[in-house]
């Protein structure tokens, strides 16, 4: 463990060695029972208890009220782009998405494969470097939930103050930023993650729904994609995830031993600050894809050099380095560098200096 790169990427993230270690001593026996996690039924009992210890310490670490649904569901955040359509897009019934880069612009086309669906704002004309003013806006009669993405992967922009549409139900994406920060989750209709960012390995998506909302979805679509039919059978409708999920109580695990939300924050804002300032204090060598500190993403943090050329040869030294999947996305270009929860400041530490040692050589 001691002499792994150290792993940048976008997701699937980084996982802390303690969780890695405990999920490698479970793939050949779970403690107390023998036999491995990969193949105990998802209806023992042991199965039973790890879904609600992994429910309930995402319940903990986030403040989930009891007004609120957690359901472990599969097909990624994409899925649930078209699972959240399913459910509440209805003749007469639209959806209004803020479209702040790539995902939101995905979530947006595909619930309008299945119903009525438009932008509300977008900052695609800035190149998704920003975050769209809202002040002002409304959403029209007839919206049925206004979806947002928390934390712009790809472009490196977050919410730092997620925005507040009144009565209007919010549905936010929260798949790049979900347990980095605190968040209010009682303003939120529903919360959906991919887990393989912050939250676990791929292969289960962590859904949190409002109850009353859930219940005011269509009936008359598949059992499989209704959020309630999920709800009513503890998320073993179908064979859930069961690996994935006893990896997500792992982290759970680890992140409370952290000091919780409260605790990662403050390590995910340190992180975030030494690399902006690094960034910032280079003379313009470096330069970071999106200016104004509010609109920064702490999670995933873009920047470019003066030449694609450069850029080129700065990932391969850094990986040669022990500095990992520090590519940027094509559609943004340049480097990215991924500061998940289990990404150490130690981490960030190393990619400094780094970065000041290639200025310097370069
Ligand atoms: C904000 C956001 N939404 C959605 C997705 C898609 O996630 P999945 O691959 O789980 O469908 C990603 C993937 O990176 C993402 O960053």
């Amino acid at each position: 463990m001691a002499t792994r790169p150290v792993n940048f990427s976008p997701g699937p993230a980084i996982l802390a060695p303690p969780v890695l270690e405990q999920a490698a001593r479970a793939v050949v026996a779970l403690d107390g029972v023998g036999l491995s996690i990969l193949e105990i039924s998802h209806r023992s009992a042991t199965f039973e208890k790890i879904l609600a210890d992994a429910r309930d310490g995402i319940r903990r670490l986030m403040g989930v009220p009891d007004t609120h649904e957690i359901l472990f569901l599969q097909g990624g955040a994409r899925g649930q782009f078209a699972q959240l359509a399913l459910n509440f897009l209805k003749p007469g019934v639209a959806g209004a998405y803020v479209d702040t880069g790539a995902w939101s612009r995905y979530a947006l086309e595909e619930a309008g494969t299945l119903g009525e669906t438009y932008a509300l704002a977008s900052s695609k004309e800035q190149g998704y470097t920003v975050l769209p003013p809202l002040a002002g806006l409304a959403p029209r009669a007839g919206t049925g939930f206004v979806h947002t993405t928390s934390n712009n992967t790809i472009y490196g922009t977050q919410w730092q103050d997620l925005p507040d549409f009144g009565d209007v139900p919010h549905i936010c994406d929260m798949s790049s930023d979900i347990m980095s920060r605190p968040v209010d989750v009682s303003r939120f209709k529903m919360i959906y993650a991919g887990a393989q960012k912050n939250a676990g390995p791929s292969g289960v998506t962590l859904v949190i729904i409002d109850r009353d909302f859930m219940e005011s979805a269509r009936k008359d679509i598949p059992k499989i994609w209704q959020y309630r039919i999920q709800a009513k059978k503890g998320s073993m409708f179908n064979t859930p995830p069961t690996f994935a999920i006893y990896a997500v109580g792992l982290v759970t695990q680890w992140l409370e031993a952290q000091g919780g939300v409260p605790g990662i924050t403050a390590v995910n804002e340190k992180k975030a600050r030494l690399l902006y300032d690094a960034i910032d204090g280079s003379d313009g060598y470096y330069k970071a894809n999106v200016a104004a500190w509010e609109h920064r993403s702490r999670m995933n943090v873009t920047w470019r050099l003066t030449s694609e050329e450069l850029e080129k040869t700065f990932i391969a030294e850094a990986g040669a380095a022990g500095l990992s999947s520090l590519k940027g996305h094509r559609d943004a270009g340049g480097l990215r560098a991924s500061l998940y929860n289990q990404l150490p400041l130690e981490g960030v530490e190393r990619l400094v200096e780094f970065m000041q040692a290639f200025k310097k050589s370069h």
